[in-house]
């Protein structure tokens, strides 16, 4: 059977970092064939860098372009999560300068032209930023639509409440207009939102057992999982979700989730709600909105993932 092929858009982003880590890992199951940025975590620069280190930290840095997208949200103002990822968006963890470059195709073109050249065999999206490269895409080719299997976006919350404010979640707060457009597009979508990433904080036994693998890209992800647990510490006194990686693992282990078939409003008006997504939950709706995890079998897989480092 032919892999899986993704593309992952992005804004490493701590946890970004690690589902990078943990997708590039899974080489037998699904071909990373690019990766695009957006402002988010940080601003569009750094997470363009991020991106690059992450890649050569898994050996992938000639094979798998990396391309810049939009520098900001669609509409609103930007923000950043200074807070929960450190000014350079990797904590304080420190990598080598990433000596391969950035594509020279702007982000949202390589999304057109690779999604239209995949009609036939589609492509799965991955999304753990904000969705303005997405939308921009979709507003720019539509017909797009034909190359995407499906979308898996961690992004939203419903019964958890927001996470940046009481409504909203981060990566749609960040591009409620962008995520708007997205949710409408049709393609079936998986959304790993707060309801459940919140079930999957990491342990510091379980940040120590990926350090133990040993290999460089394992201590880097301990190290990057054990910065994101610091900074979550000071700012909200509890470990970190593993947001961004559970959208590979939902990829790798679909059966470690639960979920509820759902339509999606995002709330774009100015007010306390803005940036909210509303799940109306019925059985033809197109997006598969996760409710449940099995958290100890998401961290025994993304381990197992990781450990492929040392072999
Ligand atoms: C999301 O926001 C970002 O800060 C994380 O990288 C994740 O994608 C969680 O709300
Ligand atoms: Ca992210």
């Amino acid at each position: 059977m032919r892999k899986r092929q993704i593309i992952i858009d992005c804004d490493p982003g701590l946890d970004d970092a690690v589902a990078l880590l943990t997708a590039f890992a899974a080489s037998d199951m699904m071909d990373v064939a690019g990766i695009t940025t957006a402002a988010g975590n940080v601003r569009a620069e750094l997470t363009l860098r991020n991106a690059r280190i992450i890649r050569e930290l898994a050996g992938r840095g000639r094979e798998v372009p990396v391309c810049a997208g939009a520098p900001g949200p669609l509409l609103r103002d930007p923000v950043t999560a200074e807070d929960f990822h450190g000014t350079t968006g990797l904590g304080n963890v420190v990598f080598p300068k990433p000596r391969v470059r950035a594509s020279r195709a702007h982000g949202v073109n390589y999304l057109v032209r690779t999604l239209r050249a995949a009609r036939g065999q589609p492509m799965t999206l991955v999304v753990t930023g904000p969705m303005t490269n997405l939308a921009l895409a979709l507003a720019m080719a539509p017909d797009i639509v034909s190359g995407l299997d499906e979308i898996v976006v961690m992004g939203g919350a419903d019964v958890e409440g927001g996470n940046i404010t009481p409504y909203a979640e981060f990566n749609v707060f960040a591009d409620p207009h962008a995520a708007a457009a997205v949710f409408r597009c049709g393609v079936p979508m998986r959304v790993l939102s707060l309801d459940v990433t919140h079930q999957l904080l990491t342990s510091d036994e379980q940040v120590g057992r990926i350090r133990a693998l040993g290999s460089t890209q394992a201590v880097a992800a301990a190290d990057l999982l054990a910065a994101s647990n610091r900074l979550e510490e000071n700012e909200k006194g509890r470990h970190a979700p593993l947001h961004d990686p559970s959208t590979i693992i939902a990829l790798l282990r679909p059966d470690l989730f639960e979920g509820r078939k759902a339509e999606v409003k995002v709330i774009t008006e100015e007010g306390e709600e803005f940036g909210r997504t509303i799940p109306d939950y019925r059985e033809d709706g197109h997006v598969l909105w996760y409710t449940q995890a099995d958290a100890d079998g998401v961290f025994s897989e993304m381990l197992g993932q990781i450990a492929r480092y040392g072999e």
